[in-house]
This record gives C-alpha cells, sequence and structure tokens, in this order.
C-alpha cells in the first residue's frame, strides 16, 4: 500500500479536528463492524463539503435519501442555518440510532428523519426542494431521477454519491441501476454536472 502524503494525513488529521459531528463519523465506521455484513453505513468523506456548498446556495428545504447514522444530515443543517432537512432511511435501526444522533446534537427541530424506502417516499412527496442530496443504496437508482427532475427547483442542487459503486464491489447488486441513473443525469439538458470523484454535482437548470 502506498503511504499517504504528509499534507494527506494532515489534511485528515485536520478534517476530523474542524468536524463538531466527526464522533457519529467514528460511531457510524464502529456501527458497521458490529451490524453485520448487510450493513452499508459508510458516512461520506464530503460531508463538510456538502455543508459549504448548502451554505452558499441558502437553501430552505434540503431532501437527503440514505441518513446511515445522521452525519452528513447534520453537516447540511450546521451549513444551511435557514434549512430543514428531511433525510429517508430505510433501516430502523439506523433510523433510531440517528435520531438520537440529532437529538443530542441539538437538530431535532430542524432535522427529520423517515423511516422508509426512498423510492416509496419519493413517489409520496409533491413538496419542492433546494437540495437533494442521493446517498444510498444503488439498486432503486434507475427510479430516482424522474422523481429528482419533479422535486427539485430550477437553480437547485442534486449530489449524487456511490456512482461508481461497482468499482469498489464489483458484482454488488443494482450496479445496472447506478449505470442508468448515471446516464439519464449526464444526458438530460435540465442539469449542469460535473463529478467529485464519484460524486456527481448537477445543478438543475430551466
Ligand atoms: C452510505 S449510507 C448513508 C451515509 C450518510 N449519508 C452519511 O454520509 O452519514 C447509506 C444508507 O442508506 C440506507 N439505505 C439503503 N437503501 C435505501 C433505500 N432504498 N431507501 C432509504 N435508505 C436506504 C442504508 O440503510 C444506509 O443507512
Ligand atoms: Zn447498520
Amino acid at each position: 500500500m502506498v503511504e499517504p502524503a504528509p499534507f494527506q494525513q494532515w489534511l485528515a488529521a485536520q478534517a476530523s479536528t474542524v468536524d463538531p459531528f466527526d464522533h457519529i463519523r467514528e460511531a457510524s465506521e464502529a456501527h458497521r463492524q458490529q451490524h453485520g455484513a448487510a450493513c452499508t453505513v459508510y458516512p461520506t468523506s464530503r460531508a463538510p463539503l456538502w455543508g459549504v456548498i448548502a451554505g452558499a446556495i441558502r437553501p430552505n428545504r434540503i431532501l437527503e435519501i440514505g441518513t446511515g447514522l445522521g452525519h452528513s444530515a447534520l453537516w447540511l443543517a450546521y451549513g444551511a442555518p435557514e434549512a430543514d432537512v428531511t433525510t429517508i432511511e430505510a433501516d430502523p435501526v439506523h433510523a433510531a440510532l440517528a435520531r438520537a444522533n440529532v437529538r443530542k446534537a441539538g437538530y431535532a427541530d430542524r432535522i427529520e428523519i423517515v423511516n422508509a424506502r426512498a423510492i416509496d417516499f419519493l413517489a409520496d412527496c409533491d413538496e419542492q426542494v433546494d437540495i437533494i442530496f442521493c446517498d444510498c443504496d444503488v439498486d432503486e437508482y434507475g427510479d430516482y431521477p424522474t422523481h429528482v427532475m419533479r422535486l427539485l427547483r430550477v437553480g437547485g442542487l442534486l449530489i449524487t454519491a456511490n456512482l461508481f459503486a461497482g468499482w469498489y464491489t464489483p458484482g454488488m447488486p443494482g450496479l445496472d441501476a447506478a449505470v442508468a441513473y448515471r446516464d439519464r443525469v449526464l444526458a438530460d439538458p435540465r442539469l449542469l454536472s460535473t463529478f467529485l470523484g464519484a460524486n456527481a454535482i448537477s445543478l438543475r437548470t430551466p
């Protein structure tokens, strides 16, 4: 294995030091070891960046798909102090742990955790949102773009993680759905998209 360069080591240490929710990121990693092989709580390393971006566009409504234990939802709410965050989590154990983390961090009034499969929630939702952060298992991704385009306001941002999940876990279920999602997002003329690592950032244009 190649040793990280000194600046990378410094950045990693610094990121933990300045993250007010770092204990939840660490708890997420520990939780996955205990919960078993099917657990997909992998907190994004980009949560602070999503928080900064959210703050810059001053959203009122943020929708997150894939709560995990609440680390990225807290960063979105922290970065955008005028926003309410709704975050969808299919696993009841994760939803309960996330609720406890959010309450303890003092954000229970601004972060709502919904225990549901994302596709069911999206199908019932008709509220316009300013930001969608999509970070769940990819097997349902193929059905998301229609809902995303319906719910995301013009000028809003779609951030999508896990778009190259097959690179890390070849043969995992749902990779076709991730590819279909990626192709649709890239081909949609209403989305101005770029990639940051395995994440797509897409601006909703008219
Ligand atoms: C990568 S983790 C989310 C990490 C979180 N966004 C963070 O950075 O702290 C993915 C989460 O999505 C949940 N999940 C997977 N498929 C889902 C689905 N179809 N609907 C809702 N949640 C789902 C998993 O149980 C897991 O907790
Ligand atoms: Zn778990």
